[in-house]
């Protein structure tokens, strides 16, 4: 497979040329493989190693590719406080000193950080994710702030690797769709959450068309509870005042927490969307 490094895109840079559009030819793949299979529910492509088949959609929604490494300077940019509300999503995930909580699809960091201090010396944050340069970056940026209580993972695509029965809560921070094991990593996760833990969704509202996100990049409530209560998740509570997110708090179905009906939002079909963000993000395998 072929690797493009920072080095070789240093060149594109020093000429003012977008990354974006070099990686569309050159970003490495996680998953360039050819589609195969189809059935129904589930489209798949082809994996190397013991990996079971990656799906290309799942109930219906087209699975996203994963973002690559080289954008995770994106995920520090300053108008994400403005975007994602970052301080009032992390005052709604009610942490305490002394909790477990793992970031999951953690990315550079951006909320594990905030999370272990948030959860202090006697709490710990796992931070899991598929790409090891994204960990190696998180960990740059946690010895910066010297942060000692994170414990990295590097998971694989269809197994998040976690301790069972440990959590009391997983936060998903723009993940979730770009799953390529949906079932298994929602089952893994579910065996990672103490009886009474809780799993923090978060993603851009599909609904909402003033949201300036790529549509494969944005789920809506009726397919994220498509995806979730057939797989051992009850709805237990929702935040919906951030500004282009959903924020969706699952639990086992055998926890003690309440179960709760979603508040929905209508589709207005003759609203135009608007033009999409153009998110510069080349994506493992240079399609987005
Ligand atoms: C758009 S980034 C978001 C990063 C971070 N949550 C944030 O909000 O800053 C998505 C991340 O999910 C990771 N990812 C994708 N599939 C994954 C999987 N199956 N398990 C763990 N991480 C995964 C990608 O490697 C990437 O770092």
């Amino acid at each position: 497979m072929k690797k493009t490094t920072a080095a070789a895109l240093a060149p594109l840079i020093l000429l003012g040329l977008p990354i974006t559009d070099a990686f569309a030819q050159e970003a490495p793949a996680a998953r360039d493989e050819v589609a195969t299979a189809t059935d129904t529910d589930t489209d798949t492509v082809e994996n190397d190693e013991d990996i079971p088949p990656a799906l290309t959609t799942y109930k219906g929604r087209e699975i996203a590719q994963t973002m690559h490494w080289l954008g995770a300077e994106w995920l520090l940019r300053q108008e994400r406080e403005r975007e994602e509300a970052t301080t009032v999503l992390m005052r709604e995930l009610q942490l305490k000193p002394g909790m477990v909580v793992c970031d999951m699809g953690s990315g550079n960091g951006y909320h594990s950080l905030k999370m272990a201090e948030a959860v202090g010396d006697t709490g710990k944050v796992y931070a899991v994710d598929i790409q090891p340069e994204m960990l190696r970056l998180l960990k740059a940026r946690a010895r910066a702030a010297e942060l000692t209580n994170i414990e990295t993972i590097e998971n694989k695509l269809h197994d998040p690797m976690l301790p069972e029965n440990t959590f009391d809560l997983i936060l998903l921070v723009d993940v979730y769709h770009e799953f390529s094991h949906p079932e298994q990593m929602l089952q893994g996760m579910l065996k990672g959450l103490k009886k009474d833990g809780i799993l923090a969704l978060v993603e851009f509202r599909l609904e909402d068309p003033d949201v300036p996100i790529k549509l494969l990049h944005k789920m809506s409530k009726e397919q994220i509870l498509k995806e979730y209560l057939p797989n051992g998740y009850k709805l237990v509570r929702e935040f919906d005042e951030l500004p282009w997110q959903h924020l969706m708090f699952f639990g086992r179905a055998d926890s003690t927490e309440n179960e709760t009906k979603p508040v929905t939002e209508q589709v207005d079909p003759k609203s135009s969307p608007k033009p999409e963000l153009q998110e510069p993000l080349p994506s493992t395998s240079g399609q987005q």
